[in-house]
């Protein structure tokens, strides 16, 4: 199947609405508004449940998330770009405001609030993002490139 040209097709995210989407402490989806449905192209009770990666596109660096994540378990909030995936392979960008939600001073669960991203902003990105994700793919391949005399030297090593 070929969904390449699919991801090419861009949904707007307009200024006057919100995306709005609450998630447990794993990341898992327990709140999604009908903005989010619309935007994402699912339904908030596809969504619910789900793990927030269910939006996460390939054109996402691993090493955001990592960033995001241990932002949220040092206690702050995190802010950011994020290219996302619809249910129909296209695409939406948003600025993400992520931040923890607090019961009687524990927390519960995440909160996201979205915004739209400037046409500057998301060219910016997305070519920040290629370069990061390439030195990523990168560094993960170097194991393919050893010889068999490294490959064996490694192997005694783990
Ligand atoms: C409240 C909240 C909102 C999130 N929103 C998104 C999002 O819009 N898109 C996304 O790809 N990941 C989002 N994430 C991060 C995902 O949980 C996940 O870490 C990410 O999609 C990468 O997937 P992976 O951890 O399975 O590699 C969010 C996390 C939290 C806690």
């Amino acid at each position: 199947m070929d969904t390449s040209f699919d991801m090419f097709i861009e949904t707007e995210v307009p200024e006057n609405e919100l995306i709005i989407s609450r998630t447990d402490l794993g990341g898992r989806i327990t709140h999604a508004n009908e903005t989010f449905a619309k935007i994402s192209g699912y339904e908030v009770d596809e969504l619910v449940g789900k793990p927030h990666s269910i939006v996460r596109h390939p054109d996402m660096p691993k090493s955001v998330f990592k960033e995001l994540w241990s932002t949220l378990k040092s206690g702050k909030s995190w802010q950011g770009y994020i290219k996302n995936r619809r249910k129909d392979n296209g695409y939406y960008w948003v600025h993400a405001d992520i931040s923890g939600v607090y019961k009687d001073g524990a927390l519960v669960e995440y909160k996201a609030l979205r915004s739209p991203v400037d046409r500057e902003t998301k060219i910016k990105m997305q070519n920040h993002y290629d370069v990061l994700r390439k030195a990523e793919e990168k560094s993960s391949r170097v194991v393919l490139y050893l010889t068999d005399e490294q490959l064996e030297a490694v192997a005694k090593i783990i």
